[in-house]
């Protein structure tokens, strides 16, 4: 273990968590330790990760514990991990998640994607079906989410509020588009902005910390120069974060050089508008030439890695190892619902094959392996999102957004096989451990959570 995470704060504790501790130091950099205990202060943030060497009276007399101080024992060879980090989401669109993927990006768009957004201009469908949304993905462990919404300023707001009421860190953006849309879902370059503008503010008032209001362009064909200009002009002067799509498919790209000839790439459209900061977060990224690369890389800005939007959509498959070799930052998004599945694991799963996949094109860009798969699922996102000061992984003072997985949970999708092999000793050795997590990963889904953590606060069962 780092001696960084060695260090302790002086908070008073009133939750520990005891057994297997799994997180990600950086790519290359998985942190296994058993029998650990991880303390969190009453604000949710951590204030001690002890490896096993110390006892439970040690531990007690080190540490500042609350007389009300709660020991959690995490499940026989199970684990506590960070909270996953869906980088990349349509929450109206989750009405559509699992149809219409028989055509590609523009023509699904106009075909599935443009009328199920206009049914928002309806608050309370959208109450309706935001409620069911936030429950879903923060139920299968999403602790962190970027939603898209619509372009409707009430629905976007009903959104924040349910991302508020059931605990889910959310960044929430209220879609902008006034250019080459369908005429009753676009809107004015003058109303999108005053609307953004005063949904920031609304969003900023709620005085939420875990909700954060997006900038939010569509991307760069439903987008007037102007349109995109003033975003980023509110952006800087609330320090927001920023999110659009980019070089997604072939067609999309040469139709973004249709409207911009005078531009050098599709992302130098943005970076025109200023839209690349530290705090963008640009979703799919799969035709991007080497000079995007290096611009995206120069703006600090990150990638949101949409495997399988990018299948489903027949977009074509990203190279990921490309961006991580050169230092680009790198997190997962379901996109739902170009993507099918709100479950992150699914955004896992399909990254690792994804990049198989582009390893047998480019043998020289290695596929991932399962720590690095892990990393872009929490402490990536957390970084592309810009905020691995506060998520990300279990190092003291940041707040505690943590899964309890239970692998064999009764009536959960893993069989335990290897009962016999790991009797002796557990199951708590580091390979037992990885190979479970491995299983996990593969294999589980809900069925395996036995709590979720935001900010040290349980959210399940949900409130009605
Ligand atoms: N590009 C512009 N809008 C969208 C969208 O809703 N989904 C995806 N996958 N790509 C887009
Ligand atoms: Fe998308």
């Amino acid at each position: 273990m780092k001696a960084a995470l060695m260090e302790t704060n002086e908070a008073v504790v009133v939750r520990v968590f005891h057994g297997t501790v799994v997180h990600s130091l950086a790519l290359d950099q998985l942190d296994v330790v058993p029998r650990a205990w991880l303390g969190v202060d009453a604000t949710g943030r951590i204030a001690f990760l002890q490896d096993g060497s110390l006892d439970r009276p040690a531990l007690i007399l080190k540490h500042k514990l609350s007389e009300a101080v709660e020991f959690v024992e995490l499940p026989r060879r199970g684990f506590i991990v960070p909270g996953m980090v869906d980088t990349h989401a349509h929450a109206p669109q989750f009405v559509n998640a699992g149809n219409g993927l028989d055509m590609p990006l523009l023509e699904w768009l106009e075909t599935y994607t443009f009328p199920a957004e206009t049914r928002f201009k309806d608050a309370d469908y959208a109450k309706k079906i935001y409620t069911a949304v936030v429950r879903r993905s923060l139920g299968l462990g999403t602790t962190t989410i970027s939603y898209f919404g619509t372009i409707h300023a009430p629905a976007n707001k009903v959104l924040a509020e349910a991302a508020a009421k059931y605990g889910q860190r959310a960044f929430v953006g209220k879609v902008c588009m006034d250019r080459n849309s369908p005429a009753h879902y676009v809107e004015t370059t003058a109303d999108s902005l005053r609307d953004t503008a005063h949904f920031c503010e609304e969003v900023l008032a709620m005085g939420d910390p875990l909700i954060t209001p997006i900038l939010t362009p569509r991307f760069t064909p439903t987008c007037t120069m102007e349109l995109m200009t003033g975003l980023s002009e509110i952006a800087r002067k609330h320090d927001l974060p920023i999110q659009t799509h980019v070089s997604e498919s072939k067609a999309e790209v040469a139709w973004v050089k249709e409207l911009h000839p005078d531009q050098p790439t599709y992302t130098h459209t943005y970076h025109q508008a200023g839209l690349l900061t530290k705090k963008t977060v640009l979703a799919h990224a799969v035709h991007l030439t080497e000079p995007e690369e290096d611009l995206v890389l120069a703006q600090q800005a990150g990638i949101s890695h949409c495997p399988n939007s990018n299948f489903s959509l027949l977009s074509g498959m990203c190279p990921v190892r490309r961006f991580l070799n050169k230092g680009i930052k790198v997190g997962l998004g379901t996109d739902v619902s170009g993507g099918f599945c709100p479950n992150m694991l699914d955004a896992f799963r399909l990254a690792i094959i994804a990049s198989k996949m582009v390893h047998t094109e480019h043998t020289e860009l290695a596929p991932l392996n399962v720590a690095e798969g892990f990393y872009l699922l929490t402490l990536g996102g957390a970084r592309v999102l810009d905020i691995d000061d506060k998520v990300g992984n279990f190092l003291v003072g940041k707040e505690l957004d943590a899964l309890v997985v239970a692998p064999f949970a009764e009536g959960s999708p893993i069989d335990e096989f290897d009962a016999e092999d790991v009797s002796s000793s557990g199951g708590d050795d580091e390979a037992a451990i990885k190979r479970t997590l491995e299983k996990w990963l593969f294999l589980g889904d809900d069925r395996n959570l036995a709590q979720v953590y935001v900010c040290g606060r349980p959210v399940l069962p949900f409130a009605l």
